[in-house]
């Protein structure tokens, strides 16, 4: 009860992002998150949507024409040469501010075994959802900068955050049921890169963090999940309000806030 109160509170009150950007915007979790920053009572100047087709993102389309807020950016995680172009937009988008919260959403998932994985299939989920990610906070880490101010001191989720959506089946401390070998360790690595990132940029002020968000009922989770998209988006919006300080950087988050091993 304290827990949630914690969160909740503080993620209602502190929660005034300037900025934001999703990847994998145009369904599941990623289309979620952009609906409940839409709504929240002080939404973001700007929600930038990230998608690998945009012309074809109907939902996202349908949201720009009631939201002025909202624009639409391709980023394909399997082509990060054009990476720089969407920089260039966001950039033109912000004006003269810096991008506050890049959450890192895209991501592939199989199911696999030792007897049926392939080197093609661990390489592919290692592009998506490794690579990927790393390369696009990377690129608008300028941006990131901008946002984080002269840095330091007082990092916090208005300030400049990267988070990038994870996996409890990522976790090598908490493995206890083995399969999955390509989105477990893709996802292994991107717990990798939070740790790392989180070292690396702590001097900027930067948090980076990774979170679970449980099982969710979208066309990666499937029918027979435990939660909702949206309610799940909500809830980890509420979670990253509660990142103040510097003190949250490097970890891996359960959606219920709870800190989980990497
Ligand atoms: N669903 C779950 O139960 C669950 C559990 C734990 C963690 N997660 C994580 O949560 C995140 C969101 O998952 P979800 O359930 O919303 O999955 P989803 O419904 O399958 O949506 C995946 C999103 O990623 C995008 N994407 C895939 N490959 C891409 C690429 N090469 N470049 C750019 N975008 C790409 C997809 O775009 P297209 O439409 O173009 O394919 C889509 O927007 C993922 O990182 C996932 O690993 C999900």
């Amino acid at each position: 009860m304290r827990l949630w109160f914690k969160v909740n509170y503080f993620g209602k009150r502190r929660m005034k992002i300037g900025s934001v950007l999703v990847t994998g915007a145009n369904r599941g979790l990623g289309l979620e998150f952009v609906r409940q920053f839409l709504a929240l009572p002080t939404p973001p100047e700007h929600v930038i949507s990230a998608c690998r087709n945009p012309d074809g993102a109907k939902d996202l389309h349908d949201l720009k024409n009631k939201h002025k807020n909202l624009s639409i950016v391709k980023v394909d995680l399997n082509d990060t040469e054009h990476l720089e172009e969407a920089v260039k937009e966001v950039e033109a988008t912000l004006g003269n501010s810096g991008l506050n919260l890049l959450i890192n959403n895209a991501g592939i998932a199989s199911r696999d075994n030792l007897d049926t994985i392939t080197a093609e299939e661990m390489m592919r989920h290692f592009r998506v959802n490794t690579v990927g990610p790393l390369m696009v906070t990377k690129v608008f880490l300028p941006l990131l900068r901008k946002a984080a101010g002269s840095g330091g001191e007082g990092a916090s989720i208005n300030q400049a955050t990267v988070c990038s959506i994870s996996s409890g089946v990522g976790s090598i401390g908490e493995n206890d049921s083995g399969g999955a070998y390509a989105y477990r360790t893709s996802k292994a690595g991107l717990n990798m890169i939070t740790k790392n990132m989180s070292i690396d940029l702590k001097k900027d002020g930067i948090i980076v963090v990774s979170i679970h968000p449980g099982w969710l009922k979208t066309d990666m989770g499937g029918p027979n999940a435990t939660m909702e998209a949206d309610v799940m988006a909500k809830k980890i919006i509420d979670l990253m309000g509660t990142f103040t300080s510097d003190e949250f950087t490097g970890k891996l988050y359960h959606f219920s806030g709870r800190v989980m091993q990497f």
